[in-house]
């Protein structure tokens, strides 16, 4: 016999090398309070049919209220045999409160358990990361608000395309983790149901009221099928899924600062705080931040693959392959409640030099602008834009810029062309052109902080 839970109908050891192999509580340990306060709650439901006394199910519930504490206080200790967090808690329990540890797991199933549990943990968790989400759009935002008169270089394909304001290449970003906030609450909110009573697949046999369970736990709503409660790990999938997008994100955002603070570009320097020097070349000062965040964007899409790889062959129900579900997003979470914290510190911190980010700006930029005043003047854009072009390279031919051109010049390639033409040059004056909703004029860059100031804030 062995003294394992599941020993009864056992005759044989299992390898020791097996039990290693088996074991989950090295990491399933996270979920301690989870486990916990399921028990409690499954502990009252078993009371409130009469599989306990008020007697058994109050030494029970403050029984686990003990075995909390010691994992609060660090001195839980895992012992020999412990397999995962759910036999440690049950194993604990019974040296603390007895033979009555024995009743609680009546009905119910490690498989119902640890669906519950990781729901819970889940839930929980994500909840931090939106908040940590919303305080990092908070600093772009105040950025954005402050630094809004700032002018730099737009970029496509990474070529001078348009002046816009800084303000605007910030906010960018705060929609994008916007979008991401409002994901993670949508998945809060599917994820919030309750698998326990769904027994180890087929239901419960002690009419237990997983109703009240679901309001004792917090959980919106109770999952329909027992077969689905302890199958389902949709939730994993979409928090990985959640997880990778969000570093895109905040990959893309990386990147862009690690250009903006090289001497060739020079718009910005990093702080002190989120950066680190070279062991050899004394004059260096790294974006290390920066380059950790996207390259830890890597290890969150390897977490997504490997776990859908695992996910996807698997029989209806419970099969262990589900084990394999932790780890995964055990990592990702950590590395994503890392990354948005270092993510909002470099982006508060971080000095910009709006000198450079002017000088970079070049009239060759504004040639849209000039394509433009000719559609003022009645001619047809496809026209325009030809026209424009012509002025790019007569300026180019010349060795000049086309604010350097005449009137004549200009008149030479189309006769709308008059003495306004002069205001074309002037880089604030594009911006504050593009005046239309989402555009990076002062007026519709300021909306877009309010919009989301009053998000960030409700
Ligand atoms: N440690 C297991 C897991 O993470 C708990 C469930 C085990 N259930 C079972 N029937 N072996 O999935």
């Amino acid at each position: 016999t062995s003294a394992k839970l599941w020993g009864g109908r056992f005759s044989g050891k299992t390898d020791p090398l097996m039990d290693k192999f088996n074991a989950s509580i090295n990491f399933d340990k996270k979920l301690y309070e989870a486990d916990i306060l399921g028990s409690q709650a499954y502990a009252k439901a078993l009371a409130r049919r009469n599989i306990l006394t008020t007697e058994e199910k109050d030494s029970l519930v403050n029984g686990l209220e003990d075995v909390l504490k010691e994992w609060r206080e660090g001195t839980f200790i895992i012992k020999e045999g412990d397999e995962d967090i759910h036999t440690a808690n049950e194993r604990r329990l019974g040296e603390l409160v007895g033979s009555v540890a024995g009743k609680l797991h009546t009905g119910r199933s490690r498989n119902d358990q640890v669906a519950t549990d990781l729901r819970l943990w889940a839930r929980e968790e994500a909840k931090k990361l939106l908040v940590y989400l919303k305080q990092l759009i908070g600093a772009a935002v105040e950025r954005a608000e402050k630094e809004i008169d700032v002018i730099m270089p737009g970029y496509t394909h990474l070529q001078r395309a348009q002046p816009i304001r800084w303000s605007h290449w910030l906010l960018t970003y705060a929609w994008s983790w916007q979008a991401d906030a409002e994901r993670l609450s949508q998945i809060i909110d599917r994820l919030n149901v309750l698998p326990l009573g769904s027994g180890a697949l087929a239901g419960n046999p002690f009419n237990i009221d997983r109703e009240f369970l679901a309001k004792e736990l917090g959980f919106k709503g109770v999952i329909q099928n027992s077969l689905y409660g302890v199958s389902d790990r949709d939730f994993v999938a979409e928090i990985l899924f959640w997880s990778s997008m969000t570093m895109i994100h905040i990959s893309r955002f990386s990147e862009d600062l690690i250009l903006y603070s090289t001497s060739e570009f020079g718009f910005v320097t990093l702080a002190d705080a989120y950066s680190t020097g070279s062991s050899l070349m004394p004059q260096k000062k790294n974006p290390d931040s920066l380059e950790l965040l996207r390259g830890k964007s890597g290890r969150v899409y390897g977490q997504l693959s490997g776990f859908l790889m695992t996910y996807k062959g698997l029989p209806s129900t419970y099969n262990k392959d589900l084990q394999e579900d932790k780890e995964p997003l055990f990592d990702s979470v950590d590395t994503l409640a890392g990354s948005l914290q270092i993510t909002a510190g470099v982006l508060s911190t971080l000095t910009i030099y709006p000198e450079r980010m002017r000088q970079n700006l070049s009239i060759d930029m504004l040639a849209t602008d000039l394509a433009e005043y000719l559609v003022r003047k009645g001619v047809p854009f496809r026209e325009t834009h030809h026209i424009a072009g012509e002025a790019v390279r007569l300026a180019e031919d010349r060795n000049t810029t086309m604010a350097n051109l005449t009137l004549e010049d200009f008149k030479q390639l189309h006769i709308a062309f008059e003495d306004d033409v002069s205001l074309i040059w002037d880089y604030e004056k594009s911006i504050e052109n593009r005046c239309s909703l989402g555009g990076t004029s002062k007026q519709t860059v300021k909306e877009q902080i309010v919009k989301l100031s009053k998000w960030v804030n409700e």
